[in-house]
């Protein structure tokens, strides 16, 4: 059997496990690791970089396969600018270059592609191309890929913030009717479902101002697996795993029926 089938044959025994009834609508994933893979094999740090985009293409596959409805990847943080400017300046161009080569796929399997953060700092050429991209798929209603880049969720819970603040000075808003639902909608995901889960690559436990408050009550996978060797295989792994949590938020496990609960609290 060629390798190629032998990888096949693994990827479905998994999928076979996996339950239809509960494959998470919208997964966030924080893809680390591309220096260090690359590192390890003497190689430089871009390397790993160019090799992630072809993971995050296996991974948007399967996710579409799978079911699920969203897929959130963070690209670029607003700290990733402490980098040296010679990465910087690769990231930036790596972007320009995969849009430009995929966009057109992205458009035939109906994907919407929006892009989250603050885009000004950015060159025109990129802020063109990203404009252009959205425009392009903005009807396409199978899937949503959210890609963050120059996305901090400190500056965009700040970013909301002050835009109520500014609503309510002008009276659009009363200060009374901030609340989570109106705050939600102001973020930057645009009041789409949270994540069920989210996903980091390379063994780091540390969310690193991703989503912080889409967040929230996320179940959160672990791979220690690097970004630029994860595939079909380890994110069917973490569904699995997604699919075996008690999912609380905050309650008890549910109870068999009501008389046995009551029995709990009787002296
Ligand atoms: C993630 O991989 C990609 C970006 C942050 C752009 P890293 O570049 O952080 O790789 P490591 O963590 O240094 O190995
Ligand atoms: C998080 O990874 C950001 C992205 C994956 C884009 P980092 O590599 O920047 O995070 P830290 O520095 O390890 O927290
Ligand atoms: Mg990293």
């Amino acid at each position: 059997m060629s390798l190629g089938k032998i990888i096949d044959k693994k990827n479905n025994d998994l999928f076979k496990r996996i339950d239809q009834e509960k494959v998470p609508e919208h997964v966030a994933i924080i893809m680390d690791g591309n220096g260090r893979w690359a590192t390890k094999k003497g190689l430089p740090r871009s390397f790993g970089h160019k090799r992630g985009v072809d993971v995050l293409k296996e991974i948007l596959k399967a996710s579409k396969k799978l079911g699920c409805k969203v897929l959130t990847v963070y690209a670029f943080s607003t700290e990733n600018w402490a980098r040296p400017t010679k990465e910087v300046d690769f990231l930036i161009n790596l972007f320009n270059e995969v849009l430009r080569n995929e966009i057109d796929e992205i458009h035939e399997e109906s994907i919407k592609l929006r892009f989250i953060g603050d885009l000004s700092p950015f060159p025109v050429t990129l802020k063109k191309i990203i404009s252009s991209s959205e425009s392009l798929t903005k009807n396409n209603n199978k899937f949503l890929l959210n890609v963050c880049v120059n996305y901090g969720g400190r500056q965009e819970i700040v970013k909301v913030a002050k835009e109520l603040a500014l609503k309510s000075s002008s009276g659009e808003i009363k200060p009374s009717e901030v609340n989570e639902e109106l705050f939600n909608s102001e973020l930057l995901t645009g009041g789409i479902k949270d994540p069920e889960l989210l996903i980091r690559t390379s063994g780091e436990k540390r969310i690193s101002n991703f989503l912080l408050w889409q967040l929230a009550y996320s179940e959160i996978y672990i791979s220690d697996v690097l970004w630029p060797d994860f595939n079909e295989f380890e994110f069917l792994k973490a569904i699995i795993d997604f699919q075996s949590r008690n999912r609380r938020f905050g309650g008890i496990e549910s109870l068999p029926n009501e008389s046995f609960e009551d029995s709990q609290y009787s002296s």
